[in-house]
């Protein structure tokens, strides 16, 4: 059986967590073995980038830092854990990958996505993950989901206007990489969010 590359992306409070839990369980339960990890971080010292990334004391990183520390993160676990267990056959569900980066540091901090395109083919060759899953939620619902989960990260704490431009950013990603990409409405019921992840995932092990 080979491995599969899977990412689930969306704004804060779109449910990324229960449905990476939920996907697991399902190819688990059919028999995959499955590696659940998050960017950025996944390895000690990329979750070390993590913790400098969403802290709030201290220096906070300028736009074009923020963008190599996350690209530096990734190295890391792209060599230490999403290679390593694609090779030996696992199935590799990501809390966030690249499309993350085009959305936050592209779309929403305005660096360009030129550079961010040479970053993704230095740092990963030609690794881009097998399916998108984007969680689209309305930025208001999200960030009362986030605000209602307790306190506040870096980027939690930006306004509702660069949660649109994320949100904008994934969408237009969404629509560019349609074979890549599936949409899931994550302001459904739970019951209907799974159901819908359900069908993807049947469609991802009939093509196994
Ligand atoms: P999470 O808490 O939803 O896992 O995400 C951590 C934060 O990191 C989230 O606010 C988005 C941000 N992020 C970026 O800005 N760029 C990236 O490439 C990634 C992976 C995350």
């Amino acid at each position: 059986m080979s491995g599969r590359f899977i990412t689930i992306e969306g704004g804060e409070g779109a449910g990324k967590s229960t449905a990476q839990a939920y996907i697991a369980k399902k190819l688990e339960q059919s028999g995959h073995s499955v590696v659940c990890t998050r960017e950025p971080g996944g390895t000690p010292l990329a979750e070390a980038i993590r913790h400098t990334l969403l802290n709030l004391e201290g220096e906070a990183p300028i736009e074009m830092a923020e963008l190599l520390l996350v690209f530096a993160a990734r190295a890391q676990h792209l060599a230490k854990v999403i290679e390593p267990a694609l090779e030996k056959g696992q199935w590799v569900i990501c809390d966030r990958f690249t499309d993350a980066t085009f959305a936050y540091q592209g779309a929403a901090r305005g660096l360009p996505l030129e550079a961010i395109s040479k970053l993704e083919r230095l740092v990963q060759g030609e690794r881009r993950p097998h399916a998108v899953v984007l969680m689209d939620l309305s930025p208001e619902i999200g960030m009362a989901r986030a605000r209602a989960r307790g306190a506040l990260d870096r980027f939690e704490q930006e306004d509702i206007a660069f949660y649109d431009r994320v949100r904008a950013g994934y969408l237009s990603r969404a629509k560019a990489l349609p074979a890549q990409y599936s949409i899931v409405d994550a302001s459904q019921r739970l019951d209907a969010v799974r159901q819908d992840l359900s069908q993807l995932i049947d469609d991802w092990l009939s093509h196994d």
